[in-house]
């Protein structure tokens, strides 16, 4: 039998999410002992992380296995082009490193989401997908620039949790300021499973913030075959009138992606996309979410983030539920 990754929820059908949120949902009820006793995680940092780090080390060790942790500090300087001439600064090619490792763990977490220029080669998630092809136990995504599906996972179930249904629920997913690049992850891995939930989304975003292109088409298609539908607001007001939940998350222009200096100038005039009382006061008493971690006042102010609507940490703590749900599934 071949090896199963978990790299992307655009290749999820409808079933696989509702299995994998309904066995979340068993294991957060009533913990399902050690069923992976014996079995080693390994996870490559290669960006920090606080949630995705401690969620899964211990989803791990609440189902009887275990965690290697391992950041860029520990690791060779990896080549993942094939056919490379390794006289570079690269010490290891990904394949080499990928073969060794699956002899080691039972399977691989990585989380890769540096900028190495243009837009084009980031969205290929070289690294990832390298590891991938080349180990023989489950590799899955802890986020890259393209794509974060354990996040949009957790906030799928912490969604359901809140609103049961979520065919027709209206969501706005909105881009909210932050001094630094963000990754596409969370947004992309969200409208690929908020469209696949058959939700009525609404992205919002200042221009020049597009998403990735393909991303977008192909969330628009799946959100009308499930009965949801997918539209783009570049204003934020108009965007957040009627939404029943209001996602805020901060992504990087892909339009200015091989110029960070020039997002930060662009970005000089758009404090003014954060999430405030009063724009919640314009939605239909919505729910709030946020990935994490969060520009405290920047993006979301104190109040909002800390008022009775906020559910920041119920996605976080949902974190660790999905992934026993996703190691019991790839592992058992
Ligand atoms: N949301 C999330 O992935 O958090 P970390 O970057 O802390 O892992």
């Amino acid at each position: 039998m071949s090896k199963r990754d978990f790299l992307s929820t655009a290749d999820l059908s409808r079933a696989e999410l509702d299995d994998l949120l309904d066995l979340a949902a068993r294991v957060k009820g009533k913990r399902p002992g050690q069923v992976l006793a014996g079995k080693t995680l390994g996870l490559l940092f290669f960006q920090p992380s606080l949630r995705t780090r401690v969620s899964f080390e211990v989803a791990m060790v609440q189902l009887g296995g275990h965690c290697i942790n391992l950041s860029s500090d520990d690791l060779y300087e990896l080549e993942p082009q094939e056919q490379a001439v390794m006289d570079g600064p690269a010490e290891e090619h990904v394949k080499d490193a990928a073969r060794t490792l699956s002899r080691y763990v039972d399977a691989l977490g990585i989380r890769s989401a540096s900028r190495t220029g243009t837009w084009d080669r980031d969205r290929q998630e070289l690294l990832v997908r390298s590891y991938a092809k080349y180990a023989s136990v489950p590799v899955i995504n802890l986020e890259t620039c393209f794509a974060h599906p354990c996040q949009a996972l957790a906030d799928v179930m912490t969604m359901r949790e809140n609103l049961v249904s979520l065919r027709g629920r209206k969501l706005t997913l909105l881009w909210c300021n932050h001094p630094e690049p963000k990754s596409l992850g969370p947004t992309h891995s969200m409208l690929q499973l908020a469209a696949l939930s058959g939700m009525q989304i609404t992205l919002a975003h200042p221009l020049g913030f597009e998403v990735d292109h393909e991303v977008l088409e192909k969330s628009r298609a799946v959100a009308a075959e499930a009965g949801g539908s997918l539209q783009v607001e570049n204003d934020m007001q108009t965007a957040a009138r009627g939404a029943e939940v209001l996602y805020a998350r901060s992504w990087g222009s892909t339009r200015h992606w091989h110029d960070p200096e020039r997002e930060a100038i662009v970005k000089r005039s758009l404090t003014g996309w954060r999430v405030d009382e009063q724009l919640m006061a314009s939605t239909k008493n919505a729910l709030l979410m946020h990935p994490l971690p969060v520009r405290r006042n920047v993006a979301a102010t104190d109040a909002v983030l800390d008022g009775k609507q906020s559910l920041i940490y119920e996605q976080a703590a949902n974190r660790a539920h999905v992934q026993k749900a996703l190691l019991m599934h790839l592992l058992k």
